[in-house]
């Protein structure tokens, strides 16, 4: 897979990638370590964020024992709302500001993590919540300069928010997600505790098992780094530069974790070794999606967030509709990879196998096919919704949902096809129902 035809640079293009790994503690138990850790970041005063649901579990318990051991004030903020908005976003941040806190640790899912991290953007750089959310939506201004110490504790294994510069919410009057993305924003740490897992629901697991798949298969298919014009200046070179040789091996093997483990582990909520795997996998298509980049799923994902009517899904204490990430993702994929599939052909095949497809007899123009197939028989495994008209949408719908992923274009330039408007339209018709 290292340096193979995929990267090929043509005269003009970009033949440099950066490899910028997030920093990691990993393992059963690391949460414990918290407090030391904290220390060693210079933490005294901290603000912990939080939601509902997990200020109650065992993860919070261990992380404020952590924490107090060490002799660090700690503040609890458990409002955060799942799936954030940027009225929970506004109100997190007028929490951050009522106190001088020196540093900040996020224990819960993408919808704390992602929280945190604008907090502390917020309360470091005050600006207007537009200010530097990605264009077209927002002003896209740069992030000026570091922020305060921010320890990120995941209780779920899909988002990797933890190893990201990207903080995701969504924009409640234009009803779409959108987000802010900046290296500025990742965490300085990840403490990933398998352990944290042991509670989370087996519809949480299967949204997040699709979420890590989706991140790992778009970074290894989207447009390879040498697809980009050589930038005039180094700094200008992209954060999401496109898939390259590192982001590739450690996409293949969260793909191999998740082909392996995903259906057992939504179908057994008991059996401890699946969350280190799952946890691993996360992590590993962090690494990958924070350097390679997304394409048009996850485009698509935020447009069919957004516009949520009354869906409430099962497995979210919640009382507002709402799509979860992972389900919002997953439900284009097939589709998008039906269409994507020519451009690499054997890249989709590849990802196919490493999900457990058996590709022994197939010609690798099919990639594409196989791959989409393989993803919708563990749809139907996991009970994920089967398509888009699950959720609540049909054909009326499409106009809408085309113009909201239209708006994405941050993701949708890492496709490995040009896309253009009424593809994306055809998508969402392919994208009603699998099965
Ligand atoms: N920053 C990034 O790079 C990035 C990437 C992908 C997605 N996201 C964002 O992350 C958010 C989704 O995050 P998520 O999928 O991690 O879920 P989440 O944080 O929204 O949590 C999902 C549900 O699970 C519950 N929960 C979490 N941990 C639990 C545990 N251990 N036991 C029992 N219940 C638990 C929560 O209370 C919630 O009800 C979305 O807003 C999405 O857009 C961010
Ligand atoms: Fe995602």
């Amino acid at each position: 897979m290292i340096l193979d035809n995929y990267y090929t640079a043509s005269q003009g293009n970009d033949k440099v990638f950066h490899l910028n790994p997030p920093k990691i503690k990993f393992g059963r138990g690391a949460l414990r370590e918290l407090g030391f850790e904290a220390r060693a970041l210079g933490m005294s005063k901290i603000a912990l964020f939080t939601d509902p649901q997990i200020v109650n579990l065992q993860p919070v318990a261990i992380a404020r024992d952590s924490l107090e051991a060490q002799e660090i004030d700690v503040t609890i903020y458990s409002d955060v709302e799942v799936e954030p908005t940027d009225r929970s976003l506004e109100a997190a941040i007028d929490f951050a500001q009522t106190k001088i806190f020196d540093g900040y640790i996020s224990v819960g899912g993408g919808s704390v993590i992602d929280t945190t991290k604008a907090a502390n953007l917020y309360v470091t750089y005050p600006a207007d919540l537009l200010d530097y959310v990605n264009a077209p939506v927002g002003k896209a201004i740069s992030v000026p300069g570091p922020l305060k110490p921010h320890i990120a504790c995941p209780t779920t294994f899909g988002t990797a928010s933890e190893c990201t510069g990207m903080a995701i919410f969504d924009l409640l009057k234009q009803q779409l997600k959108t987000g802010i993305a900046s290296m500025y924003l990742r965490p300085s740490l990840g403490i990933v505790d398998p352990e944290s897992l042991k509670t989370l629901p087996s519809e949480v697991v299967a949204a997040n098992g699709f979420d890590v798949f989706s991140h790992a298969v778009e970074s290894l298919t989207c447009k390879p780094f040498t697809g980009r014009v050589s930038p005039s200046d180094p700094s200008q070179r992209p954060i999401y530069q496109g898939a390259n040789p590192y982001s590739d091996i450690s996409c293949i093997e969260a793909i191999k974790l998740i082909g392996s483990n995903l259906v057992r582990a939504v179908n057994d909520r008991e059996d401890d070794s699946l969350n280190d795997a799952l946890s691993f996998s996360g992590v590993l298509a962090g690494i990958g999606f924070g350097n390679a980049g997304c394409h048009i799923p996850h485009a698509m994902s935020y447009a069919v967030a957004g516009l949520v009517n009354d869906y409430k899904p099962t497995g979210w204490k919640t009382n507002h509709p709402l799509v979860p990430h992972g389900s919002s993702v997953i439900v284009n994929a097939p589709a998008v990879f039906r269409f994507t599939g020519p451009a690499c052909p054997e890249r989709h095949l590849e990802a196919a196998k490493a999900m457990g497809a058996d590709v022994s007899e197939t010609e690798s123009s099919n990639g594409g096919q196989i791959l989409a197939d393989q993803v919708i028989n563990m749809m139907k495994e996991t009970n994920m919704p089967s398509g888009i008209s699950s959720i609540g949408y049909n054909t009326m719908d499409i106009e809408a949902l085309t113009d909201r992923t239209w708006a994405q274009q941050r993701l949708l330039v890492n496709s490995p096809l040009q896309v253009e408007k009424s593809d994306i339209r055809e998508l969402f018709k392919m994208a009603m129902s699998y099965f």
